[in-house]
Formats: C-alpha cells, structure tokens, sequence
C-alpha cells in the first residue's frame, strides 16, 4: 500500500475550504487563519488553520464528516472563557456555534427547559430569573456558553452545570447525532467524558421550582456580588488550575506569595491567586513558564502538584509542564 505525499499545510488547508465550502449554507462562516485570541477572555495567541460558524446541524454534521475524511483535528470553541490558545495557533478545524440560531431557549409547558448549545450563560440566567424559574443563578457571571459549560461541567458557588441537567443532545465527530440521558454521562468536578469527542448540540434543563421572578433576580445579584469582590476582572481564562481535594488552589498559591508574580504580560492576580491575567500582551509561552513556576513552587511549599483547569488547545499540559 503506498500513502500519500503529504501537501504542503497551506494548500491542504486551502484544498479543504474550496472543496467543503460549496456544500454549506451561504449564511457559514468558513476562513483560513481566523485569529483566535480575541475569541477568547484571556486574549492569548495565534489562529485557526480552519475556522467555521455553521448556522445548522446539518452544516456541522457536514463540515464533521468533511474534517474526519481529510484526517482534520476538529476543536470545538465555546465562549473561549477556559482556553488558551498556542501562540502557533491550532492545526485543525475550530468550529464555534456563535450564530444566534444555536442559542435557543424555549420552555415547555411541563416546566422543562430546552436551551441550544450557543446559549451565554449571562443569557441563560436572565432569561430564567424573568421566567421565574429558579436553579440557575450560580451561572451568573461564569463567561461561558451552554456547551462550554457542558464540556467543563462548569461549576461557582456551590452549584455545577449537570445539576440541572436531564439530557444532552450531542453530535459525535463522525457526525451521528445522540440524546444522551444525564444517567448515561460520565460527569466529574470540570469534566465531561461524553464531550470529549463530541459536541453539545444543546439540553434539556431542569429548572428548580417556580419562584417570583424579583426574587431569583436578587439571588442572582448576591453572587454577582461575591465574584466581582473576589475576582479580578482583567482579562483571564479563569482559574488556572482545579482545586485539590479538599483544599483551595487559590489559598495555596497565595501563600506562597506569589501573587503579582509576573512573566512578560501574564501575572498571577493580585484579587485571586488562582487566577493569571492578562496585562496587556501576554503570549502562551509566557503564561506556560508562570503555571510551572507556579506548580513548582506550592509543590515546593505544600507538598501538593496543582492541575491545570483551563484547557490548552491542541496540546496536553504534560506535553509542555
Ligand atoms: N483564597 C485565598 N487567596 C486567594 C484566593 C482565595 O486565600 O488569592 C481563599 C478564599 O479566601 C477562600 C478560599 O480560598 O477561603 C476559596 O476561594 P473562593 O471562594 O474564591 O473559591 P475558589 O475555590 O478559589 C471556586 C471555583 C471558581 C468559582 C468560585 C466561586 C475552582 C478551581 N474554582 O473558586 O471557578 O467561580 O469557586 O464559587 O473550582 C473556574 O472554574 O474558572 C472558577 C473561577
């Protein structure tokens, strides 16, 4: 058997575009080189090779199948809010559901709720909290969308995303689509075994109870309250790193004193330990070299070897730590 030369990168990337691009709808976006870090909180590194917004499931079953027949990684991008991008970008395809038709949010008369993927968690609050519905105010403030929060399992003040879970649509990456009941998920503290080589389409929410809508707006306002004492609001990608059992990954680093520990443009926070920002132009490389320091030092301290949280795209952190 002989195998294909493989093409120059540009003109396999540029190949793929003129072949798939006929069989989409005229309203997906489809580039080459997308810059990235503007997509995401942190506002760190290079481009996408390839870059589409599909408007349908069928567009995105399409562009699936097309990047599994070709040998193209595909990376799912939510709102960007726990990522950091390669400063070299990502080789591959991200697909980002940022067209309004994935941000779905209709209420059913059996008190459940039906919310596609694309859906801001900011959104997601609000339009429950007018509603009346309660259960979903610890989402306030987390920058995420639904399917980010899915993929993560994204969790503040007590509360976490597959709480309010009944069933999650989902699409594999050879392009078959699948409800799968919560029961059925494999779902852990920022993890979701299912999401892994598939994207969240959307959900079946399970709101708590009715309630008046002022008073779900007012819960919301006590927790806006806390995260905007306790955390920076400069640009970062979140906290950094999971919390060790039992134990807070922001208080270990600060007693360490690292906070204000800078490398190039990326600092740990001075509000919250456990969170890097962005002071301007930082680059991937500097934040890598500052999540070692940072792991090197409350391993020296504590005895304990943080994990990261945020993902880093198209790599495994025991590839560069
Ligand atoms: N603390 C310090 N110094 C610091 C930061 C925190 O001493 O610099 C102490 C606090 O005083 C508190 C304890 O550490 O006693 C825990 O801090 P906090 O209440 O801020 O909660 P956290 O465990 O650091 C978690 C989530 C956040 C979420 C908040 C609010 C993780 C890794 N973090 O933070 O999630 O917003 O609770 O519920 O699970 C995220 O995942 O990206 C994230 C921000």
């Amino acid at each position: 058997m002989t195998s294909a030369l493989p093409l120059p990168p540009k003109l396999r990337w540029d190949d793929f575009i003129a072949a798939v691009r006929p069989r989409l709808a005229a309203t997906a976006k489809f580039s080459l080189e997308e810059p990235l870090a503007a997509k995401t909180t942190i506002r760190i590194g290079g481009a996408a090779r390839l870059y589409a917004e599909p408007g349908s499931a069928e567009d995105l079953r399409t562009l699936l199948i097309a990047a599994a027949a070709a040998g193209i990684a595909v990376f799912p991008l939510g709102r960007g809010s726990n990522l950091v991008i390669p400063d070299s970008g990502v080789d591959g395809l991200v697909i980002s559901l940022a067209q309004e038709s994935w941000a779905t949010f209709e209420p059913r008369p059996d008190g459940r709720v039906w919310a596609g993927a694309g859906l801001r968690l900011k959104n997601l609050c609000g339009l429950a909290a007018k509603a009346g519905l309660t259960g979903f105010e610890f989402l306030e403030g987390i920058p995420g969308n639904l399917g980010g929060a899915l993929r993560m399992n994204a969790g503040a003040m007590g509360g976490w995303m597959f709480d309010v879970v009944e069933a999650v649509q989902l699409i594999t990456l050879a392009g078959e689509i699948r409800t799968v009941p919560r029961a059925a998920m494999h779902v852990d503290y920022r993890h979701c075994a299912e999401l892994h080589a598939a994207i969240a389409l959307g959900a079946l929410l399970r709101p708590g109870s009715h309630a008046d809508a002022d008073a779900v707006s007012r819960q919301i306002d006590v927790y806006k309250k806390k995260r905007q004492e306790s955390q920076p609001r400069d640009p970062s990608a979140g906290c950094i790193f999971k919390n060790p059992p039992g134990n807070s990954a922001g208080r270990l680093i600060d007693q360490t004193g690292l906070k204000g520990e800078r490398v190039g443009d990326a600092e740990v926070s001075a509000v919250h330990a456990n969170f890097i920002v962005n002071r301007g132009a930082a680059t991937s490389a500097d934040l890598v070299e500052l999540v070692r320091r940072i792991r090197a030092r409350v391993q020296a301290a504590h005895g304990i070897d943080l994990e990261p949280e945020v993902l880093l795209y198209g790599k495994n952190w025991s590839e560069v730590l």
